[in-house]
C-alpha cells in the first residue's frame, strides 16, 4: 500500500490488516502510551481545501503519536487564493520535503491526480492520503467506522447493518458500503428518500428502504448521515423539519432496532434533522468513541503507508 485514496478494491485481508494495527495504538490515542517513533523524521502535510473538525485535527494528532513533523497548511491564507494551482502547491510543498500528503479536496479525485503526478514526477516515496475527495471516497472515515462496529460487535458475520440518509453525496456512505460489503456483513441496508439515493443504488449490494421504520427493524448498527446540502446544488431540498419527520432517529424510530444497537454517525451532526439530542447523547451512541477510535486507525494508516507495507 503506497496511498490510501479508496477502499473501494481493497481485500478483506488489507482492511482486517489495518484493523488489527490500530488495535494497539488505541493505547496511544487514550494516552495511556504517550508517543511511538515510527514516523520519526518524517514530514506529514496536511492539505486540507475544505473545512474539517475530526478528520484534520485527529490526522495531525495521529502523526504527531508517530513522532512524525506536521505542517497543516491554511488553505485560506494560501497561495492557492493568489491563483495557484493545485500542482504548482504540491510542488512547493514537495520542494519543502514532505513525505506524505493528507489530502481532503471539494473535487472527486484530486488525492487521485496528486498520486498520479507524484508518480509522473519520480516523487514515489511521497505518500497520499485521501481524507474526502468530493462525492467519491473518505476511506479513514470508513475504517474508523468499522473500527468502531467491530470494538462493539466482534464479529461482521453475523449483523445487519442500515446507512441511513443522503448517500447520493456522501463520499462517507461510500467507504462505508464498501467496507462493510468487503468485510462480509450479510445484510447492508440503505434507508432513504428516492431523491438522496444514487439511481443505481442496488449495484452496492444492498437492500433499499424508503420507509425508515421498516428499514430499522431489527438492525444491529444504524450508521446516520448529515444532509450534503453544500454539494446539492439546484437541488429540490426537503425542508429541516420534513427530512426530520421522515428520516430523522428518534428514540422510537431507534427501539425498532435490535435493543443492543450501536448509533455511529460522522460528524458533524446536524441535530434535530438528521438525530434527535436523545439519541445522539443516548446510551446506543458510539459517535465521540468513533472520533477516538479515528485517531488509531489513522496512526495504522499512516504508519502502514510509511513502511510501504
Ligand atoms: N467525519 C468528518 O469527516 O468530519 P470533519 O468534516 O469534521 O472532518
Amino acid at each position: 500500500l503506497k496511498h490510501l485514496i479508496t477502499l473501494d478494491g481493497l481485500p478483506k485481508s488489507v482492511l482486517t490488516q489495518i484493523l488489527d494495527t490500530a488495535a494497539p495504538f488505541t493505547e496511544v490515542a487514550e494516552r495511556e502510551v504517550k508517543k511511538v517513533p515510527l514516523l520519526r523524521g518524517k514530514s506529514v502535510f496536511n492539505v486540507f481545501f475544505e473545512n474539517s473538525t475530526r478528520t484534520r485535527t485527529t490526522f495531525e494528532i495521529a502523526a504527531k503519536r508517530l513522532s512524525a513533523d506536521v505542517i497543516n497548511l491554511n488553505v485560506s491564507t494560501s497561495s492557492t487564493s493568489k491563483g495557484e494551482t493545485l500542482l504548482d502547491t504540491v510542488d512547493n510543498l514537495c520542494a519543502m520535503g514532505a513525505d506524505m500528503f493528507v489530502m481532503r479536496h471539494a473535487s472527486s479525485g484530486a488525492p487521485y491526480l496528486l498520486a498520479q503526478h507524484l508518480r509522473n514526477t519520480g516523487r514515489e516515496h511521497i505518500s497520499v492520503v485521501n481524507a474526502g475527495d468530493g462525492r467519491h471516497a473518505h476511506p479513514t472515515q470508513g475504517l474508523l467506522d468499522m473500527y468502531t462496529i467491530r470494538h462493539y460487535k466482534k464479529d461482521f458475520t453475523n449483523l445487519t447493518v442500515a446507512v441511513v440518509g443522503d448517500v447520493l453525496h456522501s463520499r462517507v456512505a461510500r467507504s462505508e458500503i464498501a467496507a462493510l460489503t468487503t468485510l462480509g456483513v450479510p445484510e447492508v441496508r440503505v434507508i432513504g428518500p428516492k431523491t438522496l439515493l444514487p439511481t443505481d443504488v442496488e449495484r452496492m449490494g444492498v437492500r433499499v428502504f424508503h420507509n425508515m421504520e421498516e428499514g430499522l427493524r431489527g438492525v444491529d448498527v444504524v450508521m446516520m448521515l448529515r444532509l450534503q446540502n453544500e454539494r446539492m446544488q439546484g437541488a429540490l431540498l426537503p425542508s429541516s423539519q420534513e427530512y426530520f419527520k421522515f428520516y430523522g432517529l428518534t428514540e422510537e424510530k431507534l427501539a425498532l432496532a435490535a435493543k443492543d444497537a450501536i448509533v455511529l454517525h460522522p460528524g458533524p451532526m446536524n441535530r434535530g434533522v438528521e438525530i434527535d439530542s436523545a439519541v445522539a447523547d443516548g446510551a446506543n451512541a458510539v459517535i465521540l468513541p468513533q472520533v477516538t477510535f479515528g485517531i488509531a486507525v489513522r496512526m495504522a494508516v499512516m504508519s502502514m503507508l510509511a513502511a510501504g507495507n
